[in-house]
């Protein structure tokens, strides 16, 4: 099928690149020229596993190919997805302008049948939104007036890739789900999806794109309900690593998202979070849950700097080392990564902080100030008074801990993210503090 990608972001590249992948004849569109140009050449803006050598495939056997025009994309193209940005706006609700604009220029060079696909992250009633945006701006011979009628369906099909794993997650999905209003619009993305040999969950539009804001939600409510299982497991001297695997064998439960941390981050939990409990709001309905989700999720942050500056005592002038620091591993992205608040606070308090990341250093360094990037681990440790593991990369389970060891100039580690958890650390003559292993004296 032709299809046409409006944005070419992280959900809409992926999108584009994998359709390919499956068979159809993708064009990708972004008003970004220098993206463009450097994608039609074969290079990703963002890391992510795999993606490079299928847009790479793809573009040689001309199944996919990339313009800054939004006319030939939709022109070309039978099937049309928008995957624009959707960022909070100050009071949490999702700034939805470019989803508006992309619905304004595709209708007016609309000249045939397009199903119209939200894959943005909207709020409940987009697509009835973005059907009348359509509708008011179809060429003039297409508008109520005239006699000529101009078929268009609106759909929504909302994404689900996690970052670090997205095209694995494309191409293996749990469920496809897509909100229709029509046969038609049913059976082109039926068609669309029909080689993964999904699970499709067809449902209207508003319970489509709800789906969508619950997941991510509960989620989110997952990984908080764990961190404050974590703080009363340091508290009463139990290991949350124990307790999340006989909670996690329960099938009803599950064991994933029951990783305790410092907190969650990224460019869709605390968005999509945010954006529902504004929705719930609206509707006349205070989510006050999600409300403890996301407060519980900063104070995760803030007790690990709690934590750090009780046990380094003096913070000021003392030097803190940082393994780890985009909001997860496998991706360089830092949006709402915890890392972020977490050297800041303790840069306000005076540390030095010296900071590794196998991939995040460069989109780092444009946010945080006076950082030592330093060229791995080892680099980072030297000197340090304490060093601090914000993200879980596969790299550093592999570390020479006592070489780490060796290089520090006190021995006390930080594990955020419990990666040292089945080692001996004391045996090796760190001072070691996990999330909710129950050592913390208080
Ligand atoms: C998420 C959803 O998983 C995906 O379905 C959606 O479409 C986009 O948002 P992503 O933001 O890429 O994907 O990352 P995810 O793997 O879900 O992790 C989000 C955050 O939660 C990370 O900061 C991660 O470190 C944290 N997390 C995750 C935990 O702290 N504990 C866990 O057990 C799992």
């Amino acid at each position: 099928m032709n299809i046409a990608i409006i944005g070419s972001g992280y959900v809409g590249l992926v999108t584009g690149v994998c359709l390919a992948e499956i068979g159809h004849k993708v064009v990708c569109a972004d008003v970004d020229e220098k993206k463009i140009s450097k994608l039609k050449r074969g290079q990703i803006p963002i890391y992510e596993p795999g993606l490079e050598e299928l847009l790479e495939k793809n573009l040689k056997n001309k199944r996919l190919s990339f313009t800054t025009s939004i006319k030939e994309a939709t022109k070309k193209s039978t099937a049309i997805f928008i995957a624009v940005g959707t960022p909070s706006k100050k009071n949490g609700d999702a700034d939805l302008t470019y989803v508006e604009n992309v619905a304004q220029q595709v209708a007016a060079y609309m000249d045939d049948y397009k199903l119209v696909i939200e894959k943005s992250t909207v709020p409940a009633e987009t697509g009835k939104r973005v059907a009348r945006t359509i509708r008011m701006n179809l060429p003039p011979k297409y508008r109520k007036s005239n006699k000529k009628v101009l078929e268009f369906d609106v759909a929504s099909n909302p994404e689900f890739l996690r970052e670090g794993s997205a095209v694995e997650d494309f191409m293996n999905p749990d469920r496809v789900v897509v909100g229709v209003e029509s046969k038609k619009a049913e059976e082109i993305l039926r068609e669309i999806y029909k080689p993964l040999k999904p699970h499709m969950v067809v449902t209207n539009i508003d319970s489509a794109e709800l789906i969508k804001h619950a997941s991510n939600s509960f989620l989110a409510t997952k990984i908080s309900f764990i961190n404050s299982l974590s703080q009363v497991c340091d508290r009463l001297g139990a290991d949350v690593l124990k307790v999340a695997e006989g909670m996690g064998l329960d099938k009803r439960i599950g064991r994933a998202f029951l990783n305790a941390g410092i907190g969650y981050g990224g460019s869709c939990f605390p968005k999509d979070v945010d954006a529902f409990v504004r929705i719930s709001e609206k509707a006349g309905y205070p989510f006050d849950l999600l409300k403890e989700v996301r407060r519980i999720n900063e104070e995760q942050k803030a007790s690990f700097v709690k934590l750090v500056e009780d046990k380094l005592w003096i913070v000021k002038g003392k030097v803190v080392g940082v393994l780890g620091l985009a909001f997860k591993p496998d991706t360089d992205d830092m949006r709402s990564a915890p890392a972020i608040d977490i050297i800041e606070a303790l840069q306000r308090e005076g540390a030095k902080v010296k900071a590794y990341d196998p991939v995040a250093m460069a989109n780092a360094g444009k946010i945080l100030k006076k950082v030592t990037f330093c060229r791995d681990a080892y680099a980072t440790a030297k000197g340090c008074d304490c060093l601090l593991v914000l993200t879980e990369w596969e790299e550093f389970y592999k570390l020479n801990l006592k070489k780490i060891r060796s290089a520090m100039r006190q021995p006390v580690l930080f594990d955020g993210r419990n990666v040292f958890h089945d080692k001996n650390l004391a045996a090796l003559g760190f001072e070691y503090y996990g999330v909710g292993r129950g050592t913390i004296e208080k």
